[in-house]
């Protein structure tokens, strides 16, 4: 059965049992800000499942197009991808435990769908923990439909807890089916999940019973519901028989288009044949990308900065496989004409996804240049260290500054006798891997629709707008909602009265007094205790990480942020509060722009 076949059936049967189709979602969750990518496809239905109605009703199916890049590192291996396509049914308060698992057995083993033999199918579920009692219940619909007790494992809430990806949302105890390969087993331990590959997870079916708070805490859902999730790549691969994911019909073409421009065969040597791999996958993902629904370009932060890490790492594969000019179209272009009929948008950005990668990739051959150039001119003088090893953080600096990949540093470095400090250098990237993460949720959480240059200076012109109400108003104002597009800030605080037309002219000309003094922006790392006695605003409702990053507008005002700003205020041009009015009681709200 080809992955298309999958996932024809799929929609079938659960149409056939009365649900609707709502396929065709973007890469980017319109409903949930937090997280960057759909990396399930639950991510568009957060707010169905916290208890919205759906306009389709309370049975939906679909298949969802997926980013995960958590496990990057392994993708090239045989089941890890970071783009790939996820089927699932949900009830929104409809059906809950017996019926979604009496269905999900049925579609699994009946001949008229996927025809498993039962015997191979074993399954998890949650045993329990403080609080949350076993899934018995699960437990038993299981033994119903036929899968014999030694067959059902209780596993912790690391295996059978589906939580939400982000800090909030709804979540709950999941049960998982797997296909036993056959293989022997791995040792007395040996278990569904625990990677040894004689057991291959098809399906996880999720039982949303509670919503995840901010706070930490748990809050029961009003009406129950579920959410399943069966990955199509993987499960084709079982049903085909298949040890990896890369040996399945979708992904044969794009590997022989890459054989094809790099003039290398596929499934000769292993080493050779990871590239291939890493290749294939983030072509993939790069395309389904730029030819999302949502505009995603190639930048230094959020979504951008990933697709342009898929981009380069390809790239750099593919220099590794001999290939020094750029080549990603090639194999882009039989992408999307794979998948241009289940992904309409793909197929109409075709150019645009070729224009952009090439371009890309461009940019990143003349990265290469300058680094190795940058290489060079640095090198008489680490030549000169006794240990012949390159410092973590110059190999960092040539990562941050040049986007020069630690494998050819060390690559350029064992040429030249040296090695290179890798522990320092990781050190200094999980610095500033935190440092950008928390900017990525910051930066969603506090409202900014997209980071280009107008939406960064009124995301600073709202730091000034903050203090200046603060100076105006007085202590009680602190920020409730922020929400900044490329047109103009919205900012919400809490004030019993409206603002006189004084107090607006009293806060406009401050801020506007700064922007004339051209203030330095500067942005400082500290710890959360060190932000408070500089006397930064923080939202303290906020989980922050141990080290926060701190904005100044020279020394008009400080701020717990994760950016971006600009530079120096004087780009920031005038400042003008257009309306003044109510949010909710007792909360006001100011639209502004800047004049530029
Ligand atoms: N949301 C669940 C998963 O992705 C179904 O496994």
């Amino acid at each position: 059965m080809t992955a298309n076949e999958l996932r024809e059936k799929f929609i079938e049967f659960f149409v056939s049992r009365n649900h609707k189709e709502i396929s065709g979602k973007s890469l980017v969750p319109e409903n949930d800000p937090t997280v960057l990518f759909t990396t399930a496809g639950m991510h568009p239905l957060v707010p169905y499942l916290l208890g919205e109605p759906h306009p389709a009703g309370k049975r939906l199916v679909d298949f969802q197009k997926c980013v995960r890049t958590g496990d990057i590192e392994s993708v090239g291996d045989p089941s890890h991808l970071t783009f790939f396509e996820m089927l699932g049914n949900w009830s929104l308060g409809d059906y809950f435990k017996e019926e979604a698992i009496a269905m999900s057995y049925e579609f699994l083993t009946s001949g008229q769908w996927l025809g498993i033999d039962p015997r191979r199918i074993s399954v998890t579920v949650f045993a329990g923990d403080d609080g949350v009692p076993a899934d018995e219940e699960s437990a038993q619909v299981w033994q119903r439909v036929g899968i014999p007790r030694e067959r059902i494992y209780f596993l912790p809430r690391e295996d059978n807890w589906w939580g939400p990806a982000g800090e909030t949302g709804p979540c709950g105890p999941d049960s998982e089916m797997f296909y036993d390969t056959g293989k022997d087993a791995c040792g007395p331990e040996c278990r569904p999940g625990c990677g040894c590959g004689k057991y291959f997870e098809i399906w996880n079916d999720v039982f949303m019973q509670y919503n995840k708070k901010a706070d930490g805490t748990y809050e029961k859902l009003a009406r129950r519901c579920v959410d399943t999730g069966m990955g199509i790549e993987r499960t084709s691969a079982m049903l085909q028989g298949k040890k990896s994911v890369y040996e399945i019909e979708v992904f044969a073409p794009v590997i022989a288009a890459i054989e094809n421009v790099t003039g290398r065969r596929y499934g000769e040597d292993e080493n050779p044949d990871r590239s291939i791999r890493i290749i294939a996958d983030h072509v993939k993902a790069s395309a389904f990308m730029l030819g999302d629904e949502a505009d995603i370009r190639p930048s230094n932060i959020g979504r951008g900065y990933i697709l342009r890490r898929l981009i380069r790492r390809a790239s750099r594969h593919g220099r590794k496989l001999g290939k020094e000019e750029a080549f990603l179209a090639g194999p882009a272009e039989v992408v999307i004409g794979m998948y241009g009929k289940y992904y309409p948008v793909l197929a109409q950005k075709r150019q645009q996804i070729l224009d952009e990668l090439s371009g890309e990739e461009a940019r990143f051959l003349e990265t290469l240049r300058k680094g190795e150039h940058e290489f060079e001119k640095l090198l008489p003088n680490l030549m000169k260290n006794p240990q012949k090893t390159i410092p973590g953080r110059v190999a960092f600096r040539l990562y941050d500054t040049y986007g020069f990949p630690i494998e050819l540093t060390e690559e350029l470095a064992a040429e030249n006798g040296m090695g290179v400090d890798r522990r320092g250098f990781e050190e200094a990237f999980a610095r500033h891997q935190d440092l950008s993460k928390q900017g990525a949720e910051k930066t969603f959480k506090g409202g900014l629709a997209d980071n280009s240059e107008m939406t960064t200076a009124l995301h600073t012109a709202t730091h000034l707008l903050h203090k200046a109400l603060h100076i105006v108003l007085g202590d009680h104002v602190r920020q409730m909602g922020s929400n900044i597009t490329p047109e103009r800030l919205r900012f919400d605080f809490p004030n019993s009265e409206p603002l006189t037309q004084e107090q607006i002219a009293r806060v406009q000309d401050i801020v506007n007094q700064q922007i004339q003094a051209d203030l330095p922006v500067k942005m400082e790392v500290m710890s959360l205790d060190e932000a408070k006695k500089a006397g930064a605003f923080a939202f303290f409702g906020d989980k922050y990480e141990e080290q926060v990053k701190v904005y100044s507008l020279g020394d008009f005002s400080k701020e717990v942020c994760g950016g971006p700003h600009v530079e120096h205020l004087g780009v920031l041009g005038k400042f003008v509060i257009q309306k003044e009015q109510s949010s909710s009681a007792g909360v006001r709200r100011i639209r502004a722009v800047l004049e530029r």
